[in-house]
């Protein structure tokens, strides 16, 4: 079965939530597609000045505003969406990636892998890597500098994953060339959805590389966008070729692993 994915890719406004989820829902408004994927920290913003400010912007999925009118987006589209988010649960902070369809959220995945100075800023993830069932697709979610860590793509790809959906804020600039070498080996699709622009903060102003992108398995570049500007893609693609995993006829680059030669990545 064919699947509608896309990206869009945009520049939040600092501590602006309800501007960047207008500018989200207005965007988002004439689209067809099953499945879209936003950028990392997508209504808050990215460049927290400390965890007290981050604290006052993120919310808890199960009474945020912000995913309420994001959940009837989803109803009037039949759509799903994966969205970074800021997100409150008790007294953590984590750095989100929500799964929302028709019936609310499915699936929250907490970055595992901190950025720099997001270390002084959030948790680290505590939920194990797991894949989510969209429209019969198998989708697992990262968000951003998971990337430069194999190991999680290469799990949720053993779990069965056909699609990966990727928020992000990137800036350095190996991630997009990356994501083609991780869709190479494990041979699925990967959305990556960047921001653009920049935060520009009294502490200091960081900027962020665009070029959201959509790799097909094989590490087929099918759509990658411009570098500072907005971007609404929405392509067809068949989660079926990911179930092809041979590099050669004699090569299947799941069965061929010797995992008994890896022990040492247990450590
Ligand atoms: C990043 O993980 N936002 C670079």
């Amino acid at each position: 079965m064919l699947m509608k994915v896309g990206y869009y890719q945009f520049r939040p406004l600092f501590g602006k939530v309800q501007h960047n989820l207008k500018k989200v829902v207005n965007a988002l408004q004439s689209v067809k597609a099953d499945l879209i994927v936003l950028p990392e920290l997508a209504f808050t913003g990215y460049h927290f000045r400390d965890r007290n400010e981050l604290k006052g912007l993120a919310e808890d999925p199960d009474s945020s505003l912000t995913v309420e009118v994001l959940v009837k987006l989803c109803q009037q589209k039949n759509m799903y969406l994966v969205t970074g988010f800021a997100e409150k649960s008790k007294d953590k902070l984590f750095n989100s990636s929500l799964l929302i369809g028709p019936l609310g959220v499915e699936h929250t995945y907490r970055k595992l892998h901190l950025f720099n100075e997001e270390m002084n800023l959030f948790d680290a993830g505590d939920i194990p890597l797991q894949i989510n069932v969209v429209k019969d697709v198998k989708v697992g979610m990262l968000v951003c500098f998971d990337w430069v860590f194999p190991e999680t793509m290469r799990v949720l790809t053993l779990q069965g994953a056909e699609v990966i959906a990727h928020p992000s804020n990137l800036v350095l600039s190996f991630c997009q060339e990356a994501m083609i070498t991780r869709c190479l080996e494990n041979r699925v699709f990967a959305i990556t959805t960047n921001r653009f622009g920049s935060d520009k903060r009294p502490h200091g102003e960081i900027r962020f590389t665009g070029k959201s992108q959509i790799v097909g398995p094989g590490g087929v570049l099918i759509k990658r966008a411009a570098s500072q500007r907005e971007a609404l893609f929405v392509t067809e693609i068949d989660p079926e070729q990911s179930h092809n995993k041979n590099i050669t006829a004699l090569n299947d680059l799941i069965a061929d692993r010797r995992p008994e030669y890896y022990q040492d990545l247990m450590n």
